[in-house]
């Protein structure tokens, strides 16, 4: 068939009329998941607090992780606070994170009331940059937490040597990576602690909210087993004698979560092969045009892919500002239907949160003399990924548009297209009215926190 050339951007016919069709609905669910709900519904298993699902799904989440302790949470977020606090890290303690993760990781630091501490990344695998960790260990850094962003593994080895020599904790967030591998072992497997997400978008998903905790440790685990419910021991057939033994929440996750959780591990390895064989087949598409970069699997890793993030390569035309080239394609893709976001426009420390004085005087900075003041022009490669990157689709993670079929065909055709006009896309770029991402985002910041009061302490 005849496909006009002309960008429709530039008043060409668009390549999708409606982009929904480009994605499946996440997670794939099918009868035995939907079997698994009923059942637990019909046992009318309502409450985790003791509930043999809850052991369950911790006992098959321990035997595919090789054995280690699982306790499975009502979030992520919670399982990374129970890291912290299984680990002893203690209130005023400096945990070391990346520039550029989901807010959660930072943020369940001062959760802990302790401090976050920001590394730069590297530009290649979005992830913590080693030699940038050691820049910021001190005297009160007490644990790192590494994050493998987008499902893409870090780079293991010199940053277990750096914990190991300067003995800091070690946890691994593998909110967007279950399934991904480094030197063939599972990621997760690294830390002294490991955390994981299955909220309804993430490549292990279920039907709501739900987080998994691994620790090395059976005395770590039974610390964050008690956490989760009050500092209580509660077991599954056991009398509940309501007795707190430490200061704890309640992070109980719904046994109806768990049962969907339990039903979708059994397919996640199948699931997952599907996800990184079609990453790397437009990978290997993508790469013979010069001026895109997609998402990396270092030598010895294996990515599953959970955002498929790539990055524009401007130098290839001699091009000097990336990001107006980068506007420019998101510009022309999404004239095609074929939607791209500009995820996440300003690295972590440069969030109102992290920069409002007013909150930097209270806990947790005011355990400390020092003062924290976030900078973010201390993580420049944070800023060039955050000005040169895209995500593949409107919302959501990328598995649901990676096997949709003939998504990536038409993804590909887009490109194509783009390639075929980019002279013209370049003088497009040339008018743009652009300003960097993070100034974008200060203007944003600063005008919703006028309206929602949130700034009327000073800061
Ligand atoms: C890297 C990362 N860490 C932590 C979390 C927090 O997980 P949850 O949303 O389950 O609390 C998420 C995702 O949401 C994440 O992407």
């Amino acid at each position: 068939m005849f496909m006009s050339n002309k960008l429709a951007l530039f008043g060409g016919k668009p390549l999708v009329k409606d982009h929904k069709r480009l994605r499946l609905d996440w997670p794939i669910v099918d009868k035995s998941d939907y079997g698994a709900i009923k059942k637990a519904f019909d046992d009318r298993d309502f409450s985790g607090r003791g509930s043999k699902r809850i052991s369950d799904l911790e006992y098959i989440f321990s035997k595919y992780y090789d054995g280690l302790y699982a306790t499975a949470l009502n979030s992520g977020t919670a399982a990374l606070h129970l890291a912290l606090i299984s680990l002893g890290i203690k209130p005023g303690d400096e945990v070391i994170v990346p520039a550029l993760t989901f807010v959660a990781t930072a943020m369940s630091v001062i959760h802990n009331n302790s401090i976050p501490v920001f590394a730069d990344i590297d530009r290649k695998n979005f992830n913590i940059l080693p030699s940038s960790i050691e820049k910021n260990i001190s005297k009160r850094t007490k644990a790192v937490i590494v994050v493998h962003l987008h499902g893409a593994p870090a780079d293991m080895d010199p940053i277990i040597k750096i914990c190991r020599k300067y003995k800091l904790k070690l946890i691994e967030d593998v909110a967007q990576a279950p399934g991904a591998t480094y030197k063939g072992r599972k990621i997760g497997t690294f830390g002294d602690a490991a955390i994981f997400s299955l909220m309804s978008q993430k490549n292990l998903a279920t039907c709501g909210e739900c987080g998994i905790l691994l620790n090395k440790s059976k005395n770590d685990k039974n610390r964050a087993e008690m956490a989760r419910i009050y500092g209580e021991i509660v077991k599954s057939n056991t009398e509940r004698i309501y007795n707190s033994y430490t200061l704890g929440w309640n992070y109980t996750l719904n046994p109806i979560q768990a049962a969907m959780a339990i039903s979708q591990l059994k397919k996640f390895n199948k699931i997952t092969n599907e996800i990184q064989y079609r990453a790397r087949k437009l990978n290997n598409a993508l790469n013979k045009f010069g001026w895109i970069l997609p998402p990396v699997e270092s030598e010895g890793t294996e990515s599953v892919f959970h955002f498929y993030r790539f990055q524009l390569n401007s130098n290839y035309f001699d091009y000097k500002c990336v990001g107006r080239f980068r506007q420019a394609v998101q510009d022309a893709l999404n004239a095609e239907g074929l939607n791209v976001r500009h995820y996440q426009k300003i690295p972590l420390a440069g969030q109102p949160f992290f920069q409002k004085n007013d909150i930097n005087k209270e806990l947790p900075w005011s355990l400390n003399s020092n003062s924290y003041i976030y900078n973010i022009n201390d993580y420049p490669n944070t800023l060039e990924v955050i000005n040169s990157t895209l995500i593949l689709g409107a919302i959501s993670s990328a598995p649901g548009y990676l096997l949709c079929p003939g998504t990536i065909e038409k993804y590909l055709l887009g490109f194509e297209k783009i390639d075929k006009n980019i002279h013209k896309l370049l003088s497009y770029a040339d008018g743009i009215k652009y300003s960097e991402p993070w100034e974008e985002m200060k203007v944003i910041s600063d005008s919703f926190g006028a309206k929602y009061g949130v700034f009327s302490s000073g800061g």
